[in-house]
């Protein structure tokens, strides 16, 4: 027999059903409970409610497991490349040789943007954020594409994907290339996706420029690791955003604004900017750990802690050797890790964050690497947006497939005033 909960509720019994997840995450569905009972269950920040069922992505955060469509993080980041993982991603399995080399064709051939969205550039004031710039950008593609945006037209919404994935790298490298004042170069369509990408943001019209492979497939790992974390709080507005029938342009444009947060993707950038903060004040670390403690304090390491993972994230431990790897290759000695370092060492035999159950997350290592990689700062929440990419158009599309089809419209409970009459303003103390 199937498993129940029974509520009680003014002496009244009500039985609602547990569902299960395939690897044996249990649910209460509530779904009825309103109509039923009248009550409605009131959970802020969402920490146990279950907004969908969903077959991408599976983390057990006490366990530090994470699979996108069941195949586990470790193994994607070692063998799979960010196109092969984007198709397992939005399409559910493995591609095939064909698939894959249609899939990077679909992709390679809408790399370029309109050339009058090269004028947008010069419409924002100088120095703008990046994740501001790209989300505007990317909304507008919408207004290239009017024909083109039935969410319920499968060709429509295939182009809508190819266009996205190849047209995030285009827009990101002009946000930076018009933030230097250099030319908007073109994609070359010869090169894989992360390869395109770093030589167009690093190459100039004047002389030969070759991509060093080591950065390319580290950028690349990046860009896997970040594909996809189920109903973060990024993807759950892509989500939200797309249950009222959004386009998807639109539904991922609030998504990277969504990301922008210090919260969420923008930790990366507070990550290293916080380093730096301790590597410019002396390097004293128990300093910085010792304010993170103190409740008075607003200030929190940047990089520590989740939502979800309360063991550890298995992404920070893939991050971590590559950030080792990239520098040793690189040769480059880079402080702002050594602190890292010992910042992690403290926090992690210190009461307060084993307690807590605070560890490194994805985001404390990968600005170091980036870093390494010349990527400026205040993109590192925009390479989390170009990871992040197939993990949103995936459970976009799922949504839009799901049977159980809603708009997302959250319950609240009011506490406000009660009804009360209005004052004209001489009343008004
Ligand atoms: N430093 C110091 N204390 C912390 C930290 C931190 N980084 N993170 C959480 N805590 C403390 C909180 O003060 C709180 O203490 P309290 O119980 O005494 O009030 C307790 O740990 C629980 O913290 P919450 O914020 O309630 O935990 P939640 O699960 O809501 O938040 C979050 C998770 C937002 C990631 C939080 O740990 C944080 O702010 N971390 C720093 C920012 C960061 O690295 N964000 C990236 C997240 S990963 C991603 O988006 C890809």
């Amino acid at each position: 027999m199937a498993e129940t909960v029974t509520l009680t509720v003014n002496g009244n019994n009500y039985e609602f059903p547990i569902l299960e997840g395939s690897c044996g995450e249990k649910a209460i569905d509530i779904s009825q409970l309103r109509s039923q009972t009248g009550l409605i269950t009131y959970d802020p920040g969402f920490t146990c409610t279950g907004s969908c069922s969903s077959k991408i992505t599976f983390l057990d955060g006490e366990k530090g497991v994470l699979l996108y469509r069941g195949i586990p993080i470790e193994q994607l980041a070692e063998k799979s490349t960010f196109i092969e993982t984007a198709y397992l991603l939005i399409y559910g399995e493995l591609p095939t040789q064909d698939q894959l080399d249609e899939f990077h064709y679909h992709i390679i051939h809408h790399s370029m943007v309109h050339e009058s969205i090269k004028n947008f550039y010069d419409g924002f004031p100088n120095n703008p954020h990046p994740m501001a710039v790209c989300s505007a950008v990317v909304g507008s593609l919408a207004t290239f594409y009017q024909n083109e945006l039935n969410v319920r037209d499968e060709h429509e919404v295939e182009i809508t994907i190819h266009r996205l994935l190849a047209k995030l790298p285009t827009i990101a490298a002009y946000s930076y290339k018009k933030s230097i004042g250099q030319p908007l170069p073109y994609p070359d369509n010869q090169l894989d996706y992360t390869t395109n990408f770093l030589k167009m943001m690093f190459a100039t019209p004047c002389e030969p420029y070759t991509v060093d492979p080591v950065a390319a497939r580290a950028l690349d790992v990046l860009l896997i690791i970040h594909a996809d974390h189920e109903q973060n709080c990024s993807t759950s507005s892509v989500r939200l955003v797309g249950s009222s029938m959004s386009n998807l342009f639109a539904s991922v444009s609030a998504g990277i604004y969504a990301l922008w947060g210090p919260l969420h993707g923008g930790a990366n950038q507070a990550v290293i900017e916080m380093l730096q903060r301790i590597y410019d004040d002396g390097g004293d670390v128990y300093k910085y750990v010792n304010r993170a403690k103190d409740p008075k304090d607003p200030f929190r390491l940047m990089g520590f802690g989740h939502r979800v993972y309360k063991n550890f994230d298995p992404r920070s431990r893939i991050i971590k050797k590559m950030a080792d790897e990239v520098l040793k290759k690189s040769g480059v000695k880079e402080p702002l890790l050594e602190i890292a370092s010992e910042l992690e060492k403290i926090a992690l035999q210190d009461d307060y964050f084993i307690e807590k159950k605070l560890y490194p997350n994805v985001d404390f290592y990968s600005g170091i690497i980036y870093k390494a990689l010349n990527i400026p700062v205040n993109m590192f929440p925009l390479m989390f947006a170009m990871g992040r990419l197939p993990g949103w158009i995936a459970q976009w599309k799922e949504l839009q497939e799901d049977k159980a089809f809603k708009i997302g419209r959250p319950r609240q409970l009011y506490v406000g005033p009660t009804m009360r009459e209005y004052l004209p303003m001489n009343e008004r103390g």
